[in-house]
């Protein structure tokens, strides 16, 4: 296992590799520590261990596995936990102004297991919820960040937040998300159940002209990182992950939850979840997204480097259980990979697996820190026209080499045997 010590980077230094507010909300917060310097936890690699940390807007983590928002952040001793547990940064069950408002129903999850039938033990592959956002009120919430910070320093705590159409209300909630010291912000952009009547969630991230407004009030409002939570509910995720980082944030994370219907109880005709004999789409998560949730990563991730040349970051998000479903959403762009229903089924103990695993595809690749792989599998996309040319490219040449030497002039010594073979008819 990699060991962690503290060390101490100037501000300064870090600086230059921000983007503007990121300086604004470094200052803040070496104001706020009341020293010169910010305190970041550095991994020293030792016995040739691969380094998972990784720096993303300047938020230093022990490893890329952050907490998803969702019940797995959903209070004080459950998010002390995560930390307790080694989870690299925690984003917290998405906060609003007026907790009154969010009434939750029971049941609210539904899973779907493979096997014949959906037979009860088949393995869970998907998961639907119909809960909304925390409802708890927000003072309470606050209190916990608070306590979280002062206890946990050095470790990344991440406010989730999300509100109706109305500038002073966001500029309040930022403010008092700012206020407990959290970390960062990410805000939920692609609740897909729930007060769309509000404007509220994927009300606003299935909206570009709405969306650009709402992130222009966050980030003139925010000092820490942005990172904008990105709805798969819309034909082209592309077109409002560029809204919101071209509108100021520094991240974009995707995916959210899927619309679905889990399914209809084929003895009471009726759908599932089911609330007093009725029901409400929901959001569909865990392993049956896994492949969906790529696919919308490697398009964000394709965008961003060509129009943003890789400076904001990508937070991957997905089916995640296994160290190797991480490393595949690393392989496309992400710097840091959330999880939340893998949590809510194994426990908070996962993270311990995932960094095992993931180190272990490391060795096996020889990369030494995240950065060494990182994107590397977004070049091996291309067009299905491509696909046809790479192809009949590559039939040209295995029938040439079939066909064997052209001339006797291309006899070599050391591929004797193979040249003699080639021209052998079966
Ligand atoms: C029960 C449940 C509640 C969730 N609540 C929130 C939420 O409050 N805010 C949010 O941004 N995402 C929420 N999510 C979405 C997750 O953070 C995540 O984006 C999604 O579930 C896909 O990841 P997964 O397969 O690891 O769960 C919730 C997901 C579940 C399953």
């Amino acid at each position: 296992m990699a060991s962690f010590t503290t060390t101490q980077i100037s501000g300064s230094n870090s600086v230059a590799a921000f983007g503007l507010r990121n300086r604004t909300c470094l200052r803040t917060r070496v104001c706020r520590n009341g020293v010169g310097f910010r305190r970041v936890v550095a991994a020293v690699e030792t016995g040739g261990e691969p380094d998972l940390s990784v720096t993303v807007n300047g938020l230093h983590m022990p490893n890329p596995f952050v907490i998803g928002s969702g019940p797995p952040g959903t209070n004080y001793t459950v998010m002390k936990r995560a930390f307790d547990e080694g989870w690299g940064g925690v984003i917290a069950k998405t906060v609003s102004l007026d907790a009154a408002k969010v009434v939750n129903v029971t049941p609210r999850y539904a899973k779907l297991r493979a096997g014949e039938n959906g037979s009860a033990k088949g393995q869970i592959i998907g998961w639907e919820n119909i809960e909304l956002i925390s409802d708890r009120p927000l003072e309470t919430m606050l209190k916990e960040f608070k306590r979280l910070k002062e206890e946990y320093p050095d470790r990344i705590l991440i406010a989730s937040i999300m509100e109706e159409y109305d500038k002073a209300a966001w500029e309040e909630l930022i403010d008092r998300v700012e206020q407990t010291g959290i970390d960062a912000i990410e805000v939920n952009f692609s609740c897909p159940h729930g007060m769309p009547e509000r404007k509220m969630g994927a009300a606003v991230g299935q909206d570009c002209g709405l969306l650009e407004e709402v992130c222009g009030w966050i980030n003139a409002k925010a000092t820490v990182p942005v990172w904008a939570k990105m709805t798969p509910n819309i034909t082209d995720i592309t077109q409002p992950a560029r809204v919101a980082l071209k509108s100021g944030c520094e991240g974009v994370s995707a995916i959210n939850t899927i619309m679905s219907v889990m399914g209809i109880n084929l003895k009471t005709l009726r759908p599932e979840p089911c609330v007093e004999g009725y029901s409400t789409p929901g959001g569909y998560s865990s392993k049956a997204v896994h492949p969906i949730a790529l696919g919308k990563v490697m398009s964000i991730a394709k965008m961003m480097k060509l129009e943003f040349n890789d400076q904001y970051s990508l937070s991957g998000i997905g089916g995640v259980e296994t160290g190797a479903d991480a490393a595949e959403f690393i392989l496309l762009g992400a710097s840091t990979v959330q999880v939340c229903t893998g949590v809510m089924m194994h426990g908070y103990g996962l993270v311990k697996k995932l960094c095992s695993e993931l180190k272990d595809f490391m060795k096996m690749h020889n990369f030494s820190s995240i950065k060494d792989f990182r994107g590397v599998s977004l070049e091996y996309f291309t067009t299905h026209m491509d696909l046809v040319r790479r192809q009949q490219e590559a039939i040209k040449v295995r029938k040439a080499v079939k066909k064997g030497l052209q001339s006797d002039k291309d006899w070599t010594g050391d591929g004797f045997v193979q040249e003699t073979e080639s021209m052998v008819s079966n």
